[in-house]
């Protein structure tokens, strides 16, 4: 396989080439008069957000291989304008997001907004665009006005190459404000984001997958929050904390719990939830993202935001099997603030979350795996690994569908769909109790989920595929095309 070749061939290569960086000056030197917004200084930094102003977000974004600290460890790693995770974009529903990205890397790559509802095709959100190294790619699309407030993200999609370059970095989170961030008590709630990412780091690089890594899902036992061993977080003593969480990982699944305190679900996927649920533990699987509330209740210290651990169908594979299902670790730290006076309460109500109608169509897709010869393990959707020639799914635009998701596989699938959020209606026959907008589900071994969509606005095709991206690149996806109505 190229994809394959390519891959080792960019991870031999650890440090920067003087060539590299020459290049980056000549095509900043080049950028002229682009933008008024934040740009990256040829081999420098972007700022950790970025927001939009006056209905518009101009951002110079590049991606490159750069020494960056992760878990106080320095690492070459992949990195958005110099950072891991990438720089936070900010904007509102109704905005524009213009953003020039250049390929600085050794290889191809593209950029895909993860659970934006836009168009795409052209130079929005187009994961059949491919970036070659040292080229620039403009996208650029408008945020719908009534898009709803909520947690998304950035992340390389070029099939083939996905899984190594997030695993090496590449992932940035995508904030839409709106009705959501209103709320009193959430306006009022300290506001924190956490990118969960694990890293595979020797000698300051991080080492090529095994064979076995990439069947299972490759995984680094180094796990951090926000690019760092011990994050922290601060609560108001009688305040919120509002976590954002985002599952940046390849592979790897998070079990969270916060010690003596409940996590209270504002909003999922795709935003806000009807009303706070109180969780006792949350799982995050690849792709996914929560919102929760933390209510500083309990006797002023420090709690440890801890991960349980989760055997999703691994452990007993390989010779790596170990590392999968290892215990309880920390990944935070929870530290109590100073007093808010007086105290905030939960949110009662926070926006409806509209039941979709009742499905014109029902579709069934069947996730497993297999050997090809010449390819090893492949991974499959009914019965047949990704091909870029053949649309899989044909939908109108205006329909409501229903999809059984079944997963004839011995691994967990996270089964994620581009541009249209939806919602879950059962799983193995039992209705789901909290309705709520999502793009990933997870899909265990031997469940069948069902999921209701609307296939809504853009006209165009796009994918939805299993986001353990070793899966992905494996084949585990399928094009889906959205065809305006009437026919
Ligand atoms: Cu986050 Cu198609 O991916
Ligand atoms: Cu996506
Ligand atoms: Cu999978």
């Amino acid at each position: 396989m190229p994809e394959e070749h390519s891959e080792r061939k960019g991870m031999s290569g650890g440090k920067l080439s003087r060539r590299a960086v020459i290049g980056a000056a000549a095509a900043l030197a080049g950028a002229g008069l682009w933008g008024r917004g934040a740009r990256a200084q040829g081999q420098g930094t972007l700022p950790g957000a970025i927001k939009s102003q006056d209905g518009l977000l101009t951002v110079e974004l590049d991606a490159g291989l750069r020494p960056v600290t992760v878990a106080g460890q320095l690492v070459q790693l992949f990195a958005y304008g110099g950072r891991v995770p990438g720089p936070r974009l900010e904007l509102k529903a109704g905005d524009t997001l213009r953003l020039r990205f250049v390929n600085r890397l050794k290889e191809p790559t593209n950029l895909h907004f993860h659970g934006l509802h836009v168009s795409p095709s052209g130079n929005a959100d187009n994961i059949f665009l491919e970036v070659p190294p040292g080229a620039t790619q403009d996208y650029e699309f408008q945020i719908p006005a009534d898009h709803p407030a909520g947690t998304f993200w950035y992340h390389p999609h070029l099939h083939g190459l996905v899984a190594k370059q997030v695993f090496l970095g590449l992932s940035g989170l995508l904030i839409v404000r709106g009705a959501l961030d209103e709320i009193p008590e959430v306006a009022a709630a300290n506001e924190a984001f956490a990118v969960l990412k694990d890293f595979a780091i020797q000698g300051g690089q991080v080492p090529p997958p095994a064979p076995m890594d990439t069947v299972q899902g490759r995984e680094g036992p180094v796990v951090t929050v926000n690019g760092k061993a011990r994050e922290r977080f601060v609560v108001p003593r009688g305040g919120l904390l509002r976590l954002r969480l985002l599952n940046a990982s390849s592979s790897r699944f998070y079990h969270l719990r916060l010690e003596n305190h409940p996590l209270y679900l504002i909003a999922t996927d795709g935003g806000a939830l009807s009303e706070p649920v109180e969780l006792d533990t949350l799982l995050l699987a690849p792709g996914e993202r929560a919102e929760v509330l933390i209510r500083g209740d309990r006797n002023p210290g420090s709690y440890r935001l801890l991960d349980l651990g989760y055997d999703r169908g691994v452990a007993g594979m390989g010779a790596f099997g170990g590392t999968r299902q290892a215990g309880t670790r920390v990944l935070a730290e929870i530290v109590y603030g100073e007093a808010r006076r007086p105290a905030l309460p939960l949110p009662e109500r926070l926006l409806p979350v509209v039941p979709l109608e009742n499905p014109v169509r029902t579709r069934r897709f069947v996730l497993g795996h297999g050997m090809q010869m010449g390819r090893g393990m492949v991974f499959m959707i009914n019965g047949r690994i990704f091909s870029p020639q053949r649309v899989d799914t044909s939908v109108r635009l205006g329909e409501v569908e229903e999809w059984e998701i079944v997963n004839a596989g011995v691994m967990d699938h996270p089964f994620h769909l581009h541009t249209n959020p939806f919602q879950i209606v059962s799983r193995n026959g039992y209705p789901e109790t909290v309705r709520a907008w999502k793009d990933v589900v997870l899909v265990r071994r031997g469940e069948r989920v069902r999921i209701r969509v609307a296939f809504k606005d853009f006209p165009g095709k796009t994918v939805y595929h299993c986001h353990i991206l070793d899966h992905e690149d494996l084949g585990m996806m399928g094009i889906i095309e959205f065809r305006e109505g009437g026919v």
